[in-house]
């Protein structure tokens, strides 16, 4: 037993963060400002995109996104079932129609399954790059290109993660990430888009202020600075200056964090090795995944107790863990909208029985791996004497 919990994740923010949102505080630009405007440079450069529009979140950030491609009532968009409801909510919020598809063993979203989902009212693919490992991208775009619909990534999970050695943010016609507190890099809450196509990146700077063809910090600058017009009703997702100080040196951590994130995993996956019914990630070709989630499998028969047993087994060892995630179908409003799903997602139910995530953030210590690896264990040794003393 741990003398301190160990929370499944925990943000890493240091001195620096914090004395620039302290000048941020004291500059009086506690809303959009100048470093909004740099933290979009930065993450544009990072990524290597054209424009890098910062919002309030992830779920801001594909609704915008969605909206700017004009997807609206009537139309469909491929989504995973496994991901967290906000890839479809913010399709719902748009009047459109969520289509859930199915899941490979990985948990990234099936490009079988979502081929057959294609109608002639699908509008758009919104993959999930889950758990921090990019999807077939070279797979979804040639699918999307056969049918002329975009991609619009869903990167919550992917922050510095790569795709045949780019990094994620300029495959598709838009990215959504997220900065929420659990992700690689966090500003609180927030999010960023980020695109190549310049009228797209304009509509979205738009649609991310009520529609207004100017925002505040450019208005401040001007002569005429009262004026400004609706050209479409837009939504109020900016970023703050706040969350962007946050923001600016995260990013400069990031790969940093990610490179920690990706020790912890090699240790957990040496180190639970061999463990009956408990399978640990894949690493697919062409891919830097980023582990913004370690998801195990347990099967229960094999090892002996049930996920949810598992998770208090670990709970009661000091250890946090969680669950990533219930798939959409399962969901009461997904079921009660789209009606209920016996065996349509074999993959997503086979996964989510055995789903758990253990905690995995770059200020765990070498230490704390081992408490979790050992308390995995101990699972099963508790349970077979023979083999414990044997
Ligand atoms: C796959 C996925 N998409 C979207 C989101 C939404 O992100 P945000 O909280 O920044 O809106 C999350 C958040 O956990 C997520 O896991």
């Amino acid at each position: 037993m741990r003398d301190s919990f160990l929370p499944y994740a925990r943000p890493d923010i240091g001195e620096e963060e914090i004395a620039e949102v302290a000048d941020s505080l004291r500059s009086g630009w506690v809303s959009t400002g100048p470093k909004v405007k740099r933290f979009e440079d930065d993450f544009a450069a990072y990524t290597g995109a054209r424009h890098a529009v910062a919002v309030s979140s992830c779920t801001a950030a594909l609704e915008i996104s969605l909206a700017a491609l004009g997807i609206g009532p009537g139309d469909e968009v491929l989504v995973p079932t496994l991901t967290f409801c906000a890839t479809a909510n913010a399709v719902v919020h748009l009047g459109a129609t969520p289509v859930l598809v199915d899941v490979d063993e990985t948990g990234l979203i099936s490009l079988e399954a979502a081929a057959g989902a294609i109608t002639s009212r699908t509008r758009a693919i919104l993959p999930v790059h889950y758990a921090g490992q990019a999807c077939d991208l070279d797979g979804l775009l040639d699918l999307a290109a056969t049918r002329g619909i975009p991609v619009v990534e869903d990167a919550a999970h992917a922050a510095g993660s790569r795709y045949r050695g780019r990094p994620i943010g300029t495959f598709s016609q838009a990215t959504a990430f997220s900065f929420y507190a659990t992700k690689n890099m966090t500003t609180g809450e927030g999010g960023m888009i980020t695109t190549n196509d310049d009228a797209l990146a304009a509509r979205m700077r738009r649609l991310a202020l009520h529609g207004m063809s100017r925002d505040a910090w450019q208005r401040y600058h001007d002569s005429e600075s009262w004026y400004y017009e609706v050209t479409e009703a837009g939504y109020k997702a900016n970023m703050t200056d706040m969350q962007a100080a946050l923001g600016i040196h995260q990013l400069r951590k990031l790969d940093r964090f990610n490179r920690r994130r990706r020790e912890l995993a090699a240790a957990y996956t040496a180190g639970l090795a061999g463990i009956p019914g408990v399978s640990t990630p894949r690493e697919l070709p062409g891919r830097l995944h980023t582990y913004h989630l370690y998801p195990i499998r347990i099967d229960a028969e094999e090892f002996g107790l049930t996920r949810a047993g598992c998770l208090s087994h670990l709970r009661a060892a000091g250890i946090g863990g969680s669950v990533h995630f219930i798939p959409l179908h399962r969901q009461p409003y997904y079921r009660s909208a789209q009606g209920p799903a016996p065996g349509r997602f074999p993959v997503a139910d086979w996964l989510y029985e055995g789903l758990v995530s253990l905690p995995l953030y770059p200020k765990m210590s070498d230490r704390d791996a081992k408490d979790v690896i050992e308390a995995v264990w101990s699972a099963v040794t508790s349970r077979l004497p023979a083999r414990a003393s044997g």
